[in-house]
């Protein structure tokens, strides 16, 4: 193991999201149940596969794992933090405590490696993505899926985007996450020497149902540590959360920028 984790940072998952944090399993329950609808066709767009051996990096609570398996792969589930993914019993998926910043795969291992969320996290992200690119056998996919930053900026409600944008700044500065990043992964998957690199945006609306709870989580979940750090008030804070209750209340929530490319067949 070679180790490339000299930030001095805390870790993502040793902050306000990690697992220890008593909301953090069923937020990253929420995740899955908004955001596998968006993913899900952008791994079928890719073509899975029984027999694909594929590799799901910061697998969370582990519902794309579990689905991939389901479409007959082999799957490898990494997190540095496996303690969610006590649900994942199908016997095609093998659960691996892995760091991705520090850690290895042999190259050319997989057909089909996917990590949603974790990258943006990563101040290591582009180098990450490169190392990663490594492991794809000929032919095999790199899908990326992070945060776009500006469905968040776009509201109308100041309330909600002071607020949204005191999290953002809070996260840069504290994990080094940029959510700025994901509109460039195309770039940098074609950097990394993969080809047929595509891109697709997807934006949450709030709808009184699992995005909205999903948001009012990640707010509440962060909210009194930036209330403590001085970026917004307490009266802030609460005009803020006091959206999620207000029926006329219309916003978009999150943008989930998905991004893939292929390493070449050979002789190609
Ligand atoms: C926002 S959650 C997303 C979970 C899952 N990918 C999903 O979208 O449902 C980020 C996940 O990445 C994991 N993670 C953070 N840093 C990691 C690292 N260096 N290597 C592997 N996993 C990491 C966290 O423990 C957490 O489970």
């Amino acid at each position: 193991m070679t180790s490339t984790d000299n930030n001095a940072r805390p870790r993502y998952s040793e902050t306000l999201f990690g697992h220890a944090v008593p909301t953090e399993r069923h937020r990253l329950q929420l995740v899955q149940e908004v955001f596998d609808p968006i993913t899900i066709p952008v791994l079928n767009g890719r073509g899975i596969a029984p027999k694909w051996r594929c590799l799901e990096l910061g697998a969370g609570a582990g519902s794309i794992a579990r689905w991939m398996a389901q479409q007959g792969a082999q799957v490898i589930a990494t997190d540095t933090d496996t303690t969610f993914l006590d649900c994942v019993s199908d016997e095609n998926v093998q659960v691996v405590k892995h760091n991705v910043v520090t850690e290895d795969f042999r190259p050319g291992t997989f057909d089909l490696i996917h990590a949603r969320f974790v990258l943006e996290h990563l101040p290591q992200r582009d180098a990450i993505l490169a190392k990663v690119a490594g492991w794809l056998a000929p032919g095999g996919w790199l899908v990326i899926e992070d945060a776009g930053a500006f469905a968040m900026e776009a509201s109308p409600y100041p309330a909600m985007r002071n607020m949204r944008d005191a999290m953002r700044r809070y996260m840069a500065d504290a994990i080094g996450t940029d959510a700025h990043w994901a509109p460039q992964l195309p770039i940098l998957l074609t950097a990394a020497d993969l080809v047929e690199t595509g891109m697709s945006v997807a934006v949450i609306v709030n709808d009184n149902g699992p995005g909205t709870a999903f948001m009012r989580a990640t707010v509440a979940q962060l909210g009194q540590a930036i209330v403590a750090g001085g970026q917004v008030t307490e009266a802030e804070f609460a005009a803020a959360m006091r959206l999620f209750d207000d029926p006329s209340y219309v916003d978009m929530l999150a943008a989930v920028v998905s991004a893939w490319g292929r390493r070449p067949l050979c002789g190609i």
